[in-house]
């Protein structure tokens, strides 16, 4: 059996749509199954019998999280480790996310499994002491760091735009931070192959869509992509380029967070789509409902 936390959000959702596509048994669990608290993970499998864990739960407001360290650390720190304790117990394999925000960003080449990392936020420090704690429980476990990612299940950027271009007169959006958006799809069928192929070696992935963008170019192809699908009115928000220091958001971000995607997809014998593909797929999946 598969045990798939946080499967509303974002990725998780995505996952629990692959997974019931082809008929394979999970229990999914939101937060109301706490993962902060060992004893309510203990009691909610003590009838169940688990091979894959799969822990897309967190705490995912990375400003918010500046002022609310404890929760952060809660979560993503101790509720890994109870995850990893939980996968011990029952010989499972955990398949926990993290993030590109444990690197500091400042490069300008496609950071690697092993670049050293630097979290600059109370989030990035907080997913880092998570993928610290899973290492520390296991021996044997995947940690799959994403970025900028994106789906139907959750809060996130793409979603914030198709919602504010229509509100405001001028969305100002940041132009010198540079990343990789990952479509939570493309995401959830990367875990899916790892579980499904039973034979990837264990170890550190990252894994996000291909390409590289900054916020305000992501912003502009929304805006132009969405606009095409009639998603949003001919005449909407003008969007305007501003630098962080301009934009000053609570949370510092990593100026450069591209991962290169050169171990997952030679492990598993793929490629990443293109992000902007990927981003007319979903805004095509949203035309659909
Ligand atoms: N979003 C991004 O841009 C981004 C970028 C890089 C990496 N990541 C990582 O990718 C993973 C998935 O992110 P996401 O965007 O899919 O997250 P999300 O949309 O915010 O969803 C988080 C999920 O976790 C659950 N959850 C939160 N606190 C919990 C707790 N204490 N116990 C149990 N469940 C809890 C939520 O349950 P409820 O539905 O009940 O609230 C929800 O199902 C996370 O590890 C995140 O750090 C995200």
């Amino acid at each position: 059996m598969i045990w798939l936390i946080g499967c509303n959000g974002n990725l998780g959702s995505e996952i629990a749509w692959l997974l019931k596509r082809d008929g394979i048994p999970f229990c999914g669990t939101d937060s109301s199954v706490d993962i902060t608290e060992y004893e309510t993970l203990k009691a909610y499998t003590a009838d169940k019998s688990l091979e894959w864990i799969v822990n897309c739960a967190a705490y995912t407001d990375v400003d918010k999280a500046e002022d609310d360290r404890e929760r952060a650390f809660s979560v993503n720190e101790t509720g890994a480790r109870n995850c990893a304790l939980i996968a011990r117990e029952f010989g499972a394999r955990l398949i926990h996310i993290s993030t590109d925000y444990v690197f500091d960003g400042n490069t300008a080449v496609p950071l690697s499994e092993d670049a050293p990392v630097n979290p600059l936020s109370v989030y990035g420090k907080s997913k880092e002491a998570g993928e610290q704690a899973v290492r520390e429980v296991l021996d044997d476990y995947y940690i799959i760091r994403t970025s900028w990612l994106y789906g139907r299940g959750g809060q996130n950027f793409v979603n914030t735009m198709l919602r504010v271009l229509k509100e405001r007169p001028l969305v100002k959006v940041v132009c010198n931070q540079k990343g990789t958006p990952a479509w939570a799809r493309d995401i959830a069928s990367v875990i899916f192959q790892i579980i499904e192929k039973d034979d990837v070696p264990f170890g550190t992935y990252n894994c996000s869509n291909s390409g590289e963008t900054t916020w305000y170019d992501f912003a502009c192809t929304i805006s132009e992509e969405a606009g095409k699908k009639g998603l949003l009115p001919l005449s909407c928000a003008v969007l305007e380029a501003c630098t962080s220091e301009e934009y000053a958001a609570r949370a510092k971000r990593p100026a450069y967070s591209v991962l290169s995607k050169e171990k997952i997809c030679r492990t598993l014998e793929i490629s990443m789509p293109d992000w902007k593909d990927s981003l007319i797929c979903y805004l095509e999946s949203l035309c659909d409902d």
